[in-house]
């Protein structure tokens, strides 16, 4: 019997996926528009979000739906660990903090797997499909828009999967032959586009930073410019 959850997810979230793509701070990094600190913060809150998905799924590894779905090749707390020390240095985790929207998105983790843990399965294929997908396109714009040449980017490295494209097969596979029936199916749907919107609230925060970077960045090389000026006159006069 298949359940046809990964279409069911697949068809479920697109409009979310769209609206995802669509927020600023996406569109602004699909466009090569990357500030780094902006950047460190959401690898910052990616850690503790990963770190209590991960968490969560271990414990669940003997559930006979989450156990479907645990693949441990995927987990990204190293990685992101990894990418933490590049970006803040040896000390990153007396400085790395979760924002208001990453702490409701860890709560919510920390909640359904207490209380539904089929609905970690929707967080899973929320990031992880994600990550597989769009990842190495992300990657190259991130190396390329700050510069990074020695690091940066593990958290888009999936050492232990070597073909991403049949690994999502594979994922997808795992999702299909679950046992479940149309009202659990529907619960993870809805789950994953709280999954989407959870993200899409975590990106809009950044962008909010990545706006007053802009804005600090031109008044910056606005004022250098007129002080410049001013030099230039005083000195023609
Ligand atoms: C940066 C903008 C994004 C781009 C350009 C992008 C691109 C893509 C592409 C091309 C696919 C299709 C891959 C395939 O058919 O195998 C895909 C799938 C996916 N993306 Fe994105 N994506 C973006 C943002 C996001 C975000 C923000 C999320 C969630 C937080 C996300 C989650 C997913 C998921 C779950 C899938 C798998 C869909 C499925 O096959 O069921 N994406 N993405």
């Amino acid at each position: 019997m298949s359940s046809n959850l990964a279409s069911k997810l697949r068809v479920g979230t697109k409009k979310a996926h769209t609206m995802a793509e669509n927020v600023g701070f996406v569109k602004c990094f699909l466009k090569g528009v990357v500030e780094k600190n902006s950047y460190r913060k959401l690898v910052g809150n990616f850690y503790f979000i990963y770190s209590a998905m991960e968490e969560e799924l271990a414990k669940h590894h003997n559930h006979p739906i989450v156990s479907k779905i645990n693949f441990t090749e995927l987990y990204r707390k190293q990685s992101l660990e990894q990418d933490l020390a590049f970006y803040y240095g040896a000390n990153w985790r007396e400085q790395v903090q979760l924002s208001s929207a990453g702490e409701a998105y860890v709560k919510r983790i920390r909640e359904i797997s207490e209380q539904e843990p089929e609905l970690l399965i929707a967080h899973s294929y929320t990031r992880y499909l994600g990550d597989l997908s769009g990842g190495q396109i992300l990657k190259g714009i991130a190396e390329t828009a700050m510069n990074l040449n020695d690091g940066g980017t593990a958290f888009y490295e999936f050492a232990d999967i070597s073909d991403e494209k049949a690994f999502k097969v594979k994922y997808r596979a795992a999702l299909d032959e679950m046992p479940l029936d149309e009202a659990t199916c529907d619960r993870i749907v809805n789950e994953a586009n709280d999954a989407f919107g959870a993200n899409m609230k975590m990106f809009q925060e950044l962008e909010g930073n990545l706006i007053k970077a802009i804005g600090v960045m031109l008044y910056n090389t606005l004022t250098r410019r007129r002080s410049r000026g001013s030099t230039e006159l005083a000195t023609a006069e």
